[in-house]
């Protein structure tokens, strides 16, 4: 079975994806499977990338980038034979298009838009090969955050409250939208674009001066930004796996992250570059019922976004125990510290082989 493994990409978390991809790289099971790397440059331009996983790590505070200097992946331009494998070709050093590989299964390992959010999902389908993971309407509803609070909360699972605000709307009405935001939502405000990850773009705003400057910081990831009321609460992650078809749903005890008070919040510096005082429990330190509940606000987030294969779902446990959902990851981080294979790592399921176990239900 041949694997063509995607990542990089055109999205603000392009090296996250890179070191996503070598973890990947370094523990899947290389008997079962052939591997062909496919990196997407920051450009959006496809190439042979190096299938080992030493060239796609952090290296002093680095994420990797994919260079534009492979041999181009040309993928075919129509598809007409459903069960077998698509074709990859690619150019050779006299400039000759040659086969690459013949391949069974795609693994998008891509985070955030052009990757995550549906798009590539689209195009997966109409070359009609399977892959791992959402598919078009799910990733795309859990990129947008605003799309994804109005699925959750249509399902009665709670979301924090806030605002959208486009950024046309904001150069225009700037004062109005600060008027609106303090009569009607608390301090601290988070300000997020509604279709990035990994926090980029994400502010804590804990006084109302504060606001332009990170309306201006979210408007660089997307013309689209919520405004929400903080949540105080445990900060707390489920790992989720489901079948295509809408089988059964497996859930995982939840971890919780815990920032120290030299964090406003945990963004993308905590996240990945060692900033501030972070700490991952797995299990989370909680009382059995608010995990629980934690798993079950997680399945259901699953189903009522109708996810496939895998997500993180990621939400606050409240001091009276109300789990709110903050968002939902459709790629989750998946380096071998990641909280996603962490979490599963403690159900019993190890990282190579919760890799095959994904393979295996998408070609199913
Ligand atoms: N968007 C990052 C990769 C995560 O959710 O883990
Ligand atoms: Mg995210």
């Amino acid at each position: 079975t041949t694997v063509a493994l995607l990542f990089g990409g055109r999205s603000g978390e392009h090296g996250i994806s890179c070191v996503t991809a070598g973890g990947i790289l370094g523990a899947i099971d290389r008997e079962r499977f052939d591997v062909v790397a496919v990196g997407i440059t920051p450009e959006g331009r496809w190439v042979q990338a190096s299938d080992d996983p030493a060239d796609w790590t952090l290296v002093s505070g680095q994420a990797p980038t994919v260079g534009d200097d492979g041999p181009e992946v040309l993928l075919p331009s129509t598809r007409h034979r459903p069960g077998e494998p698509i074709t990859l070709r690619t150019v050779d050093a006299s400039g000759r298009v040659v086969p690459l590989a013949d391949v069974d299964v795609v693994l998008p390992l891509l985070h955030g838009p052009y990757g995550e959010d549906g798009t590539l999902q689209g195009m997966l389908e109409l070359l009609d090969v399977p892959y791992v993971g959402s598919g078009v309407l799910a990733s795309a509803s859990c990129m947008d955050k605003a799309a994804t609070k109005q699925a959750l909360r249509a399902a009665g699972l709670p979301c924090a409250p806030g605002i959208v605000v486009r950024e046309d709307h904001w150069a225009q009405e700037a004062d109005a939208v600060l008027a609106h935001l303090e009569k009607h939502h608390a301090l601290p405000w988070f300000v997020k674009p509604a279709r990035a990850g990994s926090s980029l773009g994400v502010s804590k705003v804990t006084r109302p001066e504060e606001l332009e400057h990170a309306m201006k910081t979210a408007f660089a990831e997307d013309p689209k930004v919520l405004v929400e009321e903080g949540v105080t609460g445990r900060e707390v992650e489920c790992g989720v796996l489901g079948p295509r078809d809408g089988g059964e749903v497996r859930t995982t005890v939840p971890g919780e992250v815990r920032i120290g008070e030299d964090l406003a919040f945990y963004d993308y510096e905590a996240k990945y570059f060692g900033k501030g005082t972070v700490e991952i429990d797995v299990p989370a330190a909680l009382p059995d019922a608010a995990l629980e509940e934690v798993r079950e606000v997680a399945a259901r987030a699953f189903t009522a976004l109708g996810l496939e294969g895998l997500a993180r779902v990621d939400v606050f446990v409240t001091e009276a125990g109300e789990v709110v959902v903050n968002e939902v990851n459709t790629m989750p981080g998946f380096t071998p510290y990641s909280m996603f294979p962490v979490l599963w790592r403690n159900m019993g399921v190890e990282y190579t082989a919760l890799i095959t176990d994904l393979l295996e239900q998408a070609l199913a």
